[in-house]
């Protein structure tokens, strides 16, 4: 399991997102009450920003046209075929590392 860093704790303010590109991906980290979580970035929807989204407690709501989705889960709140890759997060001082693999 390779661990990229992707920002600073600092960088995502408590309950909102952020997008960031990983290995060429675009990935949305999310702060939950100080917990960071994150998701593949890209709405399955029409490719929407989902770090761009508005954060309610742990349901990021994309910007595009409302399709919601769990940051802990990944899973679209009214479809159960629809989930949004996950990654593990590890915070290590200040800076938070996905792994992708
Ligand atoms: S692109 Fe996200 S809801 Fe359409």
């Amino acid at each position: 399991m390779s661990l990229t860093r992707v920002a600073k704790v600092s960088d995502v303010p408590l309950g909102k997102g952020i997008e960031v590109a990983v290995e060429g991906r675009v990935v949305a980290l999310f702060n939950v009450e100080g917990t960071i979580f994150a998701i593949d970035g890209l709405c399955p929807h029409a490719c929407g920003p989902l770090g761009k989204g508005t954060l309610r407690k742990t349901t990021v709501t994309c910007p595009w046209h409302g399709w919601q989705f769990d940051v802990v889960t990944g899973k679209h709140l009214q479809s159960q075929t629809i989930k949004n890759a996950t990654f593990p997060v590890t915070i290590k001082g200040e800076d938070i590392f996905v792994s992708l693999s």
